[in-house]
């Protein structure tokens, strides 16, 4: 078996982003001399078709990441690409050439390293582009919904941010497993998100979203809360679950920080709060992210979860898609294509 050998091309430097310091992507700059990544005991060295931009850089990029790298870094963490090496130790290794999606250190660059236990094969007849989301997106929006949430048919799910990354996979799934959908989302992005079946839409930030939420279910509220906005919403998700029945799961703080006390968990809000990471999972958890895994290639396999359509962009505009999306006025799945 060839190891440690990438092909194609001769040159050890690359191209790739590098977050100089921790005050956010405006210090983050294409380097073109970077020196390609050798892959570890268990990895993958992968050729880069196309990078996932997600939340997670943002926050990277402020150095506000729990256990996240630190600066100077080369930045991104999700890609999909060609294996062109294979580092020791990795069992029953897919054959070189072979497409998958996974994360790993530095993938807004030409060349990464992945650990080969977390990839997945890109679905036949997609683009690499087009796989984005599989392994963090979809799973996390999964996890949220089924392990964690328990979700049944006939559910009242509220999914916040629902026209992004993680939140179109979330409106998805949900709908996929009979829920009524009650998502929230910028009012320009409402459109977004009823196309993916949602059953409302509302602000999120409007001072009446408890009671409108209150109102459409009759006064009952919510069965299941999937929490990724923090501040900005965490005290209406906590008023509208239902009590002792409803949970709400909290995997993100796109607006900041919220807080909960004992006290308001024991005369107040009686709903569950979980919390989700989706890479503490894999770690934790190993056969329920395996799990997810194998849902998630069946939903593929049933067309239920179709090629994903993220926006491209060029290696170097990847310091400006980071500040849109730290503004909150992205949509969808952004990505980055090193060789642009
Ligand atoms: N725990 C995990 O394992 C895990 C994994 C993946 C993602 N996440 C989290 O899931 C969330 C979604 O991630 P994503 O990558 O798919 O991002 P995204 O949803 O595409 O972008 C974040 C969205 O949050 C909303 N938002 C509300 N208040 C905001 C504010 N003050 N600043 C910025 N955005 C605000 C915006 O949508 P509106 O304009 O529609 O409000 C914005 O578009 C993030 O919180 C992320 O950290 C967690």
């Amino acid at each position: 078996m060839e190891t440690n050998k990438p092909r194609r091309t001769a040159d050890q430097t690359i191209r790739a982003l590098i977050q100089h310091s921790h005050r956010g992507p405006k210090d983050l700059a294409v380097a073109t001399g970077h020196r390609r990544p050798t892959p570890g005991p268990g990895d993958y060295l992968i050729r880069v078709g196309a990078a996932g931009v997600n939340f997670a850089d943002v926050m990277q990029t402020h150095g506000t990441y729990a256990g996240g790298p630190r600066a100077p870094y080369v930045a991104g963490f999700e890609a999909a690409g060609e294996i062109v090496g294979i580092g020791a130790d990795v069992e029953s290794p897919l054959p070189l050439g072979t497409h998958v999606i996974g994360t790993g250190p530095g993938s807004f660059a030409q060349y990464m390293t992945m650990p080969a236990a977390g990839v997945l094969p890109v679905p036949t007849g997609w683009s690499d582009a087009e796989a984005l989301g599989m392994v963090l997106n979809w799973t996390t929006a999964l996890a949220a919904l089924k392990p964690l949430g328990g979700i049944e048919t006939g559910d009242a799910v509220l999914v916040h941010a629902a026209a992004g990354g993680v939140g179109q996979a979330a409106v998805r799934l949900a709908r996929h497993y009979g829920a009524r959908v009650i998502a929230t989302a910028s009012p320009a992005k409402h459109a977004a998100v009823e196309a993916l079946g949602a059953d409302e839409v509302l602000d999120g930030r409007h001072p009446g979203l408890v009671a409108e939420i209150t109102r459409l279910t009759g006064g009952a509220g919510v069965d299941l809360v999937l929490e990724s906005v923090g501040k900005a919403t965490f005290a209406a998700s906590l008023a509208v679950a239902k009590p002792f029945t409803g949970r709400i799961v909290v995997f993100g703080a796109a607006s900041g920080d919220a807080a909960v006390t004992t006290h308001d968990l024991v005369f107040t809000h009686h709903a569950a709060i979980k919390g989700l990471h989706i890479g503490a999972l894999a770690r934790e958890a190993p056969s329920v992210y395996r799990s997810l895994l194998t849902e998630i290639e069946a939903l593929v396999a049933d067309g239920v979860y179709p090629p994903g359509t993220p926006q491209v962009h060029p290696l170097v505009e990847g310091p400006k898609v980071l500040r849109q999306l730290e503004a909150g006025t992205t949509r969808g799945k952004h990505a980055l294509d090193p060789w642009r």
